[in-house]
């Protein structure tokens, strides 16, 4: 049966977690094109994990490809989505950050038969917020629990001029919507942005962010009242074994994307 073909855009750590996915889970699917700013992070990556893969442009690893995976910088994603229409290949955008500025770039997408998918990522309960969007919702909260080092930096904090390495107890250091708190915080994007989308939007979504001395992990609480009811979840994420910086559910969530794919494609092929 033919294999999937991936080819990856960003040859970092969630890329790695990808190929190791595809090599100990047996999935159909094989990675033969690699992209990166850095083509070290690229040679690395190939030797890593043994691929039989071309290093090229952007361009041409969409073009040589079923299926593209962008795990880069949220920046490249519109490069991505026109490469992706261009050549009509579905893909998974890791950076969903990136729709927050171009969110008519999903419809585009759509427009043109391009299917992209969306990681739920360091985050559970974006399924059900999908679903009961479908009969409406009112409030979508979202409150994201840290260690005060995982701030420490935010141009947010500077601007403010709120010291986060003293505390003695949780303080709330941000309280606004989806929209300011991705330009408050950008190394938080992702969840802020993928919870925004599947739901009520950036600007109806609230997001609070809280810095815990007590805590030792990254913690995001979704809360949400519509029609269907009302919905809570917690995650609390675990750092990802080989990248201390990104919670492991992100690589996870990746790699379960790329298995679904690959099982569509398998039916698709048979
Ligand atoms: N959806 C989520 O919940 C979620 C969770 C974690 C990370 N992410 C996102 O996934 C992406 C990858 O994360 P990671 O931990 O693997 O990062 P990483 O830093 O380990 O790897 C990123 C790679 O992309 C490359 N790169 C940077 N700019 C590029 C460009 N313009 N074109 C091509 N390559 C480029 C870098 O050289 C690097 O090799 C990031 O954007 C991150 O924010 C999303």
């Amino acid at each position: 049966m033919a294999k999937m073909k991936v080819g990856i855009v960003g040859c970092g750590n969630i890329a790695s977690d990808i190929c190791r996915a595809i090599r100990e889970k047996g999935l159909m699917a094989e990675v033969v094109a690699l992209t990166d700013v850095d083509v070290a992070k690229a040679e690395t990556l190939r030797q890593d994990h043994d691929l039989n893969a071309v290093i090229t442009s952007l361009d041409k690893t969409v073009a040589a490809v079923d299926y593209v995976v962008e795990c880069a910088v949220g920046i490249v994603v519109p490069e991505v989505l026109q490469s992706a229409i261009k050549y009509r290949v579905d893909c998974l955008i890791m950076s969903v950050g990136g729709f927050m500025s171009q969110p008519e770039l999903l419809e585009e997408a759509r427009k043109n038969r391009v299917h992209v998918w969306l990681p739920t990522g360091a985050v559970c309960g974006i399924d059900g917020i999908r679903s009961a969007m479908q009969a409406g919702l009112e409030s979508v909260t979202l409150t994201t629990r840290k260690p005060p080092r995982g701030l420490v930096g935010a141009p947010y904090l500077k601007e403010h001029n709120i010291d986060v390495e003293h505390l003695s107890e949780p303080l709330i250091v941000f309280d606004g919507t989806a929209r300011e708190a991705v330009k408050a915080f950008p190394a938080n994007v992702n969840v802020a942005a993928a919870l925004s989308l599947a739901g009520i939007g950036p600007d109806a979504t609230r997001v609070r962010l809280v810095a815990d001395p007590d805590a030792t992990m990254n913690t995001h609480e979704i809360h949400a009242v519509g029609a269907f009811g009302e919905l809570t979840t917690v995650t609390q994420n675990r750092p990802s074994p080989r990248n201390p910086k990104s919670s492991y559910m992100a690589s996870l969530s990746a790699s379960a994307e790329v298995a679904a794919a690959a099982a569509v494609f398998a039916a698709r092929e048979s």
